[in-house]
């Protein structure tokens, strides 16, 4: 039997493929709240395909629980933020969820980490608490990292295609943990040492964020002398070597805007582009917000709450707020304007911000400006309703004419 430790966006897929591929599971959160939505038949976020493998999962006889179980193998997928002032990862969460582990393991068990980590965590953070506790690794206790690749918006796909790696001390229960999810992985399962695994995770991450930076800054150049950066991207994509990413207003989630803080922070001497792109990639909800006032001023607007931010989640077509450049955004105006936009999402149904709006028409009626910050399918399959409108399009997907760009 397979104990999931955490089941949010990454653990409880993970969960739910292995029950619906036949493993005997069991997701633990210490959330009871979530786990009692679960346990109520709903799944807690919204993800194309998760509710069918929900309920496949469920038939298969996946259950849902606070308590850490007691078996032989353990995933922990627990959240790995960074520290904001030393960008370093903090390892706190894993720290305590191995903890927990330990109190229930019996002897010969093996804990997969799965959540992200700087090269070196395991090493730093996780063996001395091991140790600490008379536990010999590799006798009483065994130490992977499996890193998780998966893509908000495209998950279930992601899960069952995307080659996977495995960082193991011991080759033997490295396969072991590949034959595991071999149970519902078709990718190529590489087996490798743990700091490796480590690392490539971080690298992988930060290669995107670098090139979005790149792109980011391409915008910013062109903005400056007034040329089309997207038409200057597709002709040099033309180029048989050259594949430059499309800039937009901001990077968020969970991955992109956070793993490349943390060799920022491990290697701030020798990290130098990395930090540079960071820094560019945070800056652009701030440029944004300076396009907003440009377009208002040539257009003679002078009431900021006739602006609409569409889009409150950092990616299209997923319900995951977190670090979105609308949220950073609007932090930013907060700092400098008393009363302000207005903003409307499709897929966030609750109020988290102010001027929030729930239907798409009600948003469009109350604003004459509108920002499109996220290019949810929504906006795509509704472009019409903005004619007539100042619009200024961060994602290039209206195709509108007159419509600016960042
Ligand atoms: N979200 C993504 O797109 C994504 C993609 C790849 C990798 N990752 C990595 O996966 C890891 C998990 O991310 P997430 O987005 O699923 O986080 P999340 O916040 O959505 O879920 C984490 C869950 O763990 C639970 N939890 C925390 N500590 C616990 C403990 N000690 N015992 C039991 N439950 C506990 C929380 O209640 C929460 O439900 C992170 O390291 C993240 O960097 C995330």
């Amino acid at each position: 039997m397979i104990n999931v430790i955490g089941l949010g966006y990454i653990g409880l897929p993970t969960a739910l493929m292995m029950a619906s591929h036949g493993v005997e599971v069991i997701g633990t959160d210490y959330n009871k709240e979530l786990v009692d939505t679960l346990n109520a038949g709903k799944t807690t976020f919204k993800e194309k395909g998760l509710d069918e493998l929900f309920d496949a999962a469920v038939k298969a006889g996946i259950r849902f629980t606070t308590e850490y179980q007691v078996t032989d193998t353990y995933i922990v997928s627990v959240p790995t933020p960074y520290d904001k002032f030393s960008k370093k990862v903090d390892a706190c969460y894993v720290v305590a969820a191995v903890k927990d582990v330990m109190k229930v393991c019996p002897k010969g068990a093996t804990i997969v980490i799965e959540s992200t980590v700087s090269p070196g965590t395991i090493e730093k953070y996780v063996r001395p608490v091991i140790e600490a506790d008379g536990f010999k690794i590799g006798e009483d206790l065994n130490l992977v990292h499996a890193p998780e690749r998966i893509i908000p918006g495209n998950m279930v796909y992601e899960l069952l295609h995307n080659n996977r790696t495995i960082g193991a001390d011991d080759r033997a229960v490295g396969e072991k943990i590949k034959e595991l999810y071999s149970s519902f992985c078709e990718g190529e399962i590489v087996v490798t040492d743990i700091r490796t695994a480590e690392m490539t995770k971080v690298v992988e991450n930060t290669f995107r964020a670098v090139n979005i930076a790149f792109a980011n800054e391409l915008a910013k150049i062109c903005r400056h002398d007034n040329m089309d950066v997207y038409e200057i991207i597709r002709i040099c994509n033309m180029h048989p070597r050259v594949n430059i990413l499309q800039p937009g207003p901001g990077v968020g989630g969970h991955c992109i805007s956070v793993d490349p803080w943390f060799l920022v922070g491990d290697y701030p001497s020798l990290a130098k582009v990395i930090d540079e792109s960071m820094r560019t990639n945070d800056g652009m909800p701030d440029f944004v917000l300076n396009r907003i006032y440009e377009i208002m001023k040539e257009n003679g607007m002078t009431d900021i709450a006739r602006v609409g931010l569409y889009g409150l989640t950092y990616k299209e077509n997923v319900d995951d707020m977190r670090e979105s450049p609308t949220l950073q955004l609007l932090e930013s105006q907060q700092r400098h304007l008393a009363a302000g936009l207005k903003v409307y999402d499709p897929f966030i149904e609750k109020d988290v911000v102010a001027n929030q709006y729930h239907d798409l028409d009600e948003f469009l009626a109350a604003v004459n400006f509108v920002v499109i910050m996220v290019k949810h399918n929504e906006i795509r399959e509704n472009m019409e309703k903005l004619a007539g409108k100042v619009v200024l399009d961060c994602h290039n997907i209206c195709g509108l004419p007159g419509v600016y760009h960042i």
